[in-house]
């Protein structure tokens, strides 16, 4: 029974294919890459898939039993991309499909939701077996921030006073992991994140506390927010973007207290203390 990790060269793609090799026999896992090139050291059968590709598709998936589909990240592209995917699968006989969606699809002002959306009906329409992981916010999403904020002197963002419950990826990859190597999980859908939850002045003062510098939060109005962010030379589309799922979090679209990673990963996500450590 063979396992296929589409995005496996990716940030996420890669600590699954880690964490599933400790559940799995390497050999029954299978790297869908686009860029097979930088897949080299995964330690896995490695195939080229480019989800735009869709005439190769249905080869690439050929003996794939499960299947996780990690959504792609060129916005805007997504549903067709990922469309391709589920018809390809479906013509290979995949008989399960795991899914990276977004947290609280259905319910999110988040402005990324809607592909997500499309994709989560596509899929249940495909008649093929399902588990839909709805990923909360990367902890990583803000800490990569965190060289700007001590070259600034303070943390900037929109968040307000927005409750996060961001976790860290290594978190989602080893609940894809533990969802793949299981049997249970067929036709459910998980609201994945982190188990405290932060608002932005929180992790400011957790930074401030680990350098020992004073760096405040300063809270921006999205407009003011995305010409910085432009002036660090982020494109104006993406730049803006950021900035607007700021205002999302202000409105508390990147909480949740289910708990259910940590359920599913039988262990506390990783405190925010921990990934501050990490990225300084
Ligand atoms: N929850 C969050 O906070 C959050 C944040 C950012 C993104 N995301 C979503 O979660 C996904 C995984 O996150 P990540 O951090 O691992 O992102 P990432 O590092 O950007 O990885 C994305 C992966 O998708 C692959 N990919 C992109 N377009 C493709 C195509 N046309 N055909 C085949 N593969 C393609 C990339 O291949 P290459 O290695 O060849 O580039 C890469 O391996 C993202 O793609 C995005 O949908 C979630």
């Amino acid at each position: 029974m063979k396992i296929g990790i589409t995005g496996a060269t990716g940030q996420l793609g890669k600590l699954v294919v880690e964490q599933l090799k400790r559940k799995i026999a390497a050999e029954n896992i299978v790297a869908l890459v686009r860029t097979p090139e930088k897949a080299k050291d995964l330690g896995v059968e490695v195939r080229a898939f480019d989800y735009n590709k869709s005439e190769d598709l249905q080869t690439q998936l050929k003996g794939i039993e499960k299947l996780l589909l990690i959504s792609a990240n060129e916005i805007g592209q997504r549903e067709r991309q990922h469309k391709n995917v589920i018809e390809a699968a479906k013509k290979a006989g995949v008989k399960w499909i795991v899914y990276t969606s977004l947290l609280h699809a259905d319910a999110t002002t988040l402005n990324l939701a809607g592909e997500h959306l499309a994709t989560e009906k596509d899929l249940k329409e495909s008649g093929i077996d399902y588990t839909i992981l709805r990923n909360g916010w990367y902890t990583e999403n803000y800490t990569a921030s965190i060289g700007g904020a001590i070259a600034g002197g303070a943390f900037i963002g929109s968040a307000g006073d927005g409750k996060i419950s961001s976790a860290a990826r290594i978190d989602y990859a080893e609940a894809a992991a533990v969802v793949l190597a299981g049997e249970n999980y067929k036709g459910k859908v998980f609201e994945l994140a982190g188990d405290n939850a932060y608002t932005l002045a929180d992790l400011a003062a957790e930074l401030s506390t680990q350098t020992g510098k004073d760096l405040p939060y300063r809270n921006l109005q999205e407009e003011e927010y995305a010409k910085i962010l432009e002036s660090f030379n982020i494109p104006k589309g993406f730049a803006n973007a950021i900035a607007s799922w700021d205002i999302s979090a202000s409105k508390g679209d990147l909480y949740d207290d289910s708990g259910e990673l940590s359920k599913l990963i039988g262990r506390p996500t990783t405190q925010l203390a921990a990934s501050v450590k990490a990225a300084l």
